[in-house]
């Protein structure tokens, strides 16, 4: 059974005929060709959720001071985790010493996407 899903996406109107058990994510993929967002595993093997998580925090954290707009927010957390992705520190944590390096390094990625904005 298919529904009429009206939604926005980086500030453009959309409005599109969908199995109503469509997920978002494929609706972003496959009928907007967004490749940016990103399934990751679902089953805790890539640790791509705790790099969105830990840039996602970052983003929000620039957004309530004003550094950035709330549209912006997608932003730093696809740059995130592309380049996560890129320089291999996507990975799943075995440990917890290993799922505080990856926040970290998300984190930081995080940042100096910020500080690449600013310049
Ligand atoms: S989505 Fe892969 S570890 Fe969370």
């Amino acid at each position: 059974m298919s529904g009429v899903l009206r939604l926005v996406v980086n500030g453009v109107a959309h409005v599109l005929a969908v199995p109503r058990a469509a997920p978002l994510l494929g609706v972003l993929r496959n009928d907007l060709r967004l490749n940016g967002p990103k399934y990751g595993c679902g089953l805790g093997e890539c640790g791509a959720c705790a790099v969105l998580n830990a840039a996602n925090e970052v983003a929000v954290a620039a957004f309530l001071d004003g550094r950035i707009g709330f549209l912006d927010i997608p932003a730093v957390v696809t740059d995130t985790l592309e380049r996560a992705e890129r320089n291999t520190v996507l990975a799943a944590p075995a440990s917890l010493e290993e799922a505080t390096e990856l926040d970290f390094s998300a984190r930081q990625i995080a940042l100096e996407f910020l500080q690449r904005r600013a310049a």
